[in-house]
């Protein structure tokens, strides 16, 4: 297979790169090609033929987007179609990432591919309006949700913690946010294998199980063997400009058709710890 994948340097790119084994895959980061650029995103996808297209390049800070609202809809939203028009007239197949802040977190149980999207903080809009107009476009492509990724080579949450809980007795740490830690190197093997199987609609992909960002912030300095006091408190002692849903697990369920079970997200991070070990 000839594969593209937008967002190389990202979190997930640089695992995707580092995993995918026995195609032909081409990298691409927004030096090569921004996605804003409808004409360029063309020539690139004209010139690599390529049989997938994963898009992982998006504009991720959640609370900048709040405040660069044009940013985060010209990158994520109409930098996503640009993509989607490119594969369509090179009949290549797209695998595009989206969210968990699609959703509003009033459910109390996963979130199933079908639950009505209705996000609350900008990101979660562009990511969601993306999601409308690439069915549009490429109703076959395939959507794919993740949540709460951690991986090295960039910007995670168990890095913060690790490098805050070096320098502190103790940490603050929000309890009332629930969701799907996933591992940047599980996530990129999902999605090979989605590719390899010809995936196609909606899919969640997260790490098996749920935790809050307290839950995942003490397990990460227990495994880290720290012995920084984590203490829970609330999303509203911790004031951000973006709102995040209160719950926001994904359900597995659309995943079982293509044979694929994902690690439990402590054992990923604990793969991850080894993985960032200098
Ligand atoms: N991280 C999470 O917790 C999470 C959760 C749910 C969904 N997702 C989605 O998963 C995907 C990958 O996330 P990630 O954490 O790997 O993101 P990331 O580390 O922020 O990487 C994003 C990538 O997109 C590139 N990029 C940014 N603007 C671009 C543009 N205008 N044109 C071309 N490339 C551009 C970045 O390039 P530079 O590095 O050069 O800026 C980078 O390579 C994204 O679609 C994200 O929305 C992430």
């Amino acid at each position: 297979m000839r594969v593209i994948i937008f967002g190389a340097s990202g979190l997930l790119g640089q695992a995707l790169m580092r995993e995918w084994n026995g195609d032909q895959v081409a990298g691409l980061s927004v030096e090569d090609v921004d996605v804003r650029d409808a004409v360029k995103v063309r020539a690139v996808v004209e010139k690599n033929q390529p049989d997938w297209i994963v898009l992982a390049a998006a504009y991720t800070d959640v609370d900048g987007c709040e405040s660069n609202q044009e940013l985060a809809f010209s990158v994520n939203r109409d930098g996503a179609v640009n993509v989607a028009e490119a594969a369509k007239r090179a009949g290549a197949k797209v695998l595009f990432l989206s969210s968990d802040y699609v959703f509003d977190g009033t459910k109390t149980s996963p979130y199933e591919i079908d639950d009505a999207r209705n996000p609350q903080s900008i990101y979660g809009r562009s990511k969601a309006e993306a999601e409308v107009r690439l069915l549009e476009v490429l109703p076959q492509c395939c959507i794919l949700r993740t949540a709460w990724m951690f991986g090295t080579g960039g910007k995670c949450f168990p890095d913060t913690i690790l490098k805050l809980a070096a320098n502190r007795p103790a940490l603050n740490v929000v309890n009332d946010q629930r969701g799907c830690p996933t591992y940047s190197v599980d996530l990129a093997r999902a999605i090979i294998e989605l590719c390899r199987k010809g995936a196609t609609g909606m899919v969640h992909v997260t790490n098996a199980g749920h935790s809050t960002w307290f839950e995942f912030a003490r397990e990460t300095v227990r495994s880290a063997g720290l012995a920084t006091e984590v203490q829970p408190v609330s999303t509203q002692q911790m004031a951000r400009p973006a709102p995040r849903p209160a719950y926001s697990v994904l359900s597995a369920r659309s995943l079982r058709p293509y044979g694929i079970s994902m690690p439990t997200w402590q054992d990923a991070l604990r793969r991850y710890l080894v993985e960032r070990r200098p």
